[in-house]
């Protein structure tokens, strides 16, 4: 049984702000505003939704630097952010990492319009090619994954009966590519493990990695 941290001091959290600013600066995004996205989400709460807002840059960091560790080469993996806001975690993904291609999927389209727009500054400001980065709007449950390698990025975006309708959709592909999960926030790491293994886990921050290389067979793992 994982137990949750709910106590990151005030020192942490602006160590991390300050950070997140200091990547905007890079990308000079530093002074947009964020929009704050015209769907109605007033039954979100209802339907599993969760609100916008960007994930600690470090902490993305901190979930790569356990597929280092344990020596995955991302080269290999398409990167999926499952409800990427406004885009700069893949902008952040896609400037330190390398990947196949970075995808963010998300369902309110103003905020989508958003990470088109601050990928073209980024792209125009850094000199740097975006034809892999790339941005849908859609409900991660209309989404369907390809036949290929991917890592999930997953922040606090929908609730873990969603996520579980996601994954249950994708199983197929999810087992046979060998996918894996990066969970920041990770709240549903007691639930998810009943598809993928944890990997590794950072209990202060509550980052975890999980892989579907494993299949549960008469109540434990076994390697694919
Ligand atoms: C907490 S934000 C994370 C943004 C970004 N991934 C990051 O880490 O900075 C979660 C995002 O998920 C989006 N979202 C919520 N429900 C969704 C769904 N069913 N399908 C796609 N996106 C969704 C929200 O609109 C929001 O922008």
């Amino acid at each position: 049984m994982q137990i949750h941290n709910s106590y990151i001091s005030d020192e942490i959290r602006s160590e991390n702000k300050t950070y997140n600013d200091n990547f905007l600066r890079k990308i000079g995004l530093i002074n947009f505003k964020n929009v704050k996205g015209s769907v109605d989400s007033t039954d979100w709460e209802l339907r599993g939704f969760n609100v916008f807002e960007t994930v600690w840059l470090k902490n993305i960091d901190r979930s790569m630097s356990f597929l280092k560790d344990i020596g995955i080469n991302t080269e290999d993996y398409d990167l999926l952010d499952i409800g990427s806001g406004n885009g700069i975690a893949c902008i952040y993904f896609y400037l330190n990492y390398k990947f196949r291609k970075v995808t963010g999927v998300e369902i309110c389209e103003d905020l989508n319009k958003q990470s088109l727009l601050f990928s073209e500054i980024f792209s125009k400001n850094m000199n740097i090619d975006i034809s892999n980065l790339n941005h849908v709007s859609s409900n991660i449950l209309d989404y369907k994954l390809e036949d290929k390698k991917y890592i999930l990025f997953f922040f606090n975006s929908v609730k873990f009966e969603i996520l579980e309708k996601f994954i249950n959709k994708n199983i197929d592909f999810l087992n046979k590519n060998k996918c894996i999960f990066l969970l920041i926030n990770d709240h549903c790491i007691n639930e998810i493990t009943s598809y993928c293994k944890l990997i590794k886990r950072d209990s202060f921050y509550n980052i975890s990695v999980l892989s579907f290389d494993y299949k549960l067979k008469n109540d434990s793992f076994v390697r694919n």
